[in-house]
């Protein structure tokens, strides 16, 4: 007889044009199907909480996920029954498998087996995942951060932007690297992480906070998580031939637009910008995961303090995911579905 019969798993209910509401989820009780060849079932035991799934389910022609389809996530589960070769049954196993506590799913479904890491069991979405390769494509390729350079990295305690600041200080060497983050507990955290100054842009006087750090330097690179106020202002105090790595622009993806005044400082002070996706380094996964690995184990990748991990039940998955854009996550936010 089956372990399971049945899965609850979230569904798009109606997509939305600003901030989630109550509406914009429901959560459905399917029945799972009896193995077959090459089939899997397996327990989710975390889920990755990622801003860009907000923009997946965005009204509008270009919406990825469509009202009444499941939200896509990545995740760590348990296989829990086995009709694979690849795979056997208590092996933990890295994959898309969305918002829902079990599945059954082809075994090529599965990205790859979970990576290993002492006290990380969520190695694969955290430290050893999509947000570190994303700010090894970006710090490292797009940036070319080098030693004589002032790096400033918004949304700085984020699971990306924590991997930005640490690369471009602790791999790079930057003359000085300034995050930028809200509140004085990640102010305090990017120091500890290796940050020379870090900016809280929840105090009113942020901007003369920064100045007085930046002094006469300027800023020659910038990692760009927020959009926003942020961005805008940043565009103020780059230099001359400054380089942007356009990553991302939570500040905007529920629907709060800002208009970017200073824009044209981009043309006055010719600036480099350069938009990206991890998509670009997806084929570089292996390797780039390989040396995220060395640095962690050289102590120039620190990963003590970088998630926040949410114990939750099946019915508060969408209310863990909403802290990403109420700032309640420092690191990368982490769903640890309760059994
Ligand atoms: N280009 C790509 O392929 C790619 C891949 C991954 C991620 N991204 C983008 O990179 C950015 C960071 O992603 P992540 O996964 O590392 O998420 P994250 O930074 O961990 O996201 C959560 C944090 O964003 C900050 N935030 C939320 N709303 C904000 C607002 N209105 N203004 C300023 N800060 C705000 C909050 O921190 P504070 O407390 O500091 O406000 C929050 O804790 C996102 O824009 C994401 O879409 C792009």
């Amino acid at each position: 007889m089956a372990l399971r019969n049945s899965q609850r798993i979230w569904i798009l209910n109606k997509a939305p044009t600003g901030p989630i509401t109550s509406e914009t989820f429901r959560l459905e009780t399917r029945p799972l199907p009896a193995l077959t060849a090459g089939q899997l079932l397996v327990q989710v035991q975390y889920i990755s909480n990622d801003p860009v799934q907000r923009t997946f389910i965005s009204a509008g022609p270009n919406a990825i996920i469509k009202p009444g389809s499941p939200l896509r996530s990545s995740g760590v589960a348990k296989v829990l029954e086995s009709q694979s070769q690849k795979y056997k049954v208590g092996d933990r196993v890295f994959g898309p498998f969305g918002w829902t506590d079990f599945s059954v799913v082809d075994d090529s479904f599965v990205t790859a087996p979970a990576a290993e890491l002492p006290g990380k069991p969520y190695a694969s979405i955290s430290p050893l995942g999509m947000t570190s390769l994303t700010a090894y494509g970006g710090a490292i390729d797009v940036l070319d951060v080098k030693p004589e350079h002032t790096v400033i990295v918004s949304g700085a305690a984020g699971a990306v932007g924590q991997v930005v600041v640490q690369l471009a200080k602790n791999v790079k060497g930057a003359k000085k690297v300034i995050g930028i983050a809200g509140g004085p507990e990640k102010v305090a955290y990017l120091k500890s992480i290796g940050a020379d100054a870090a900016v809280d842009y929840k105090d009113p006087n942020w901007k003369d906070h920064l100045a007085a750090i930046v002094g006469k330097d300027g800023i020659d690179r910038f990692f760009d998580n927020v959009g926003g106020d942020i961005f805008d202002h940043i565009l103020t105090v780059l230099n001359i031939h400054g380089r942007i790595a356009l990553c991302g622009q939570i500040a905007g993806y529920n629907g709060q637009y800002t208009p970017f005044p200073h824009f044209v400082e981009i043309a006055s002070k010719r600036i480099t910008l350069q938009g990206f996706t991890v998509g670009d380094y997806i084929t570089r996964w292996a390797e780039v995961s390989k040396e995220l690995r060395k640095l962690i184990d050289e102590g120039k990748l620190k990963v003590d303090n970088a998630e926040t991990v949410v114990p939750t039940k099946i019915e508060d998955v969408p209310t863990t995911w909403t802290r990403l854009f109420e700032g309640k996550s420092r690191g990368k936010l982490i769903t640890q579905l309760e059994a």
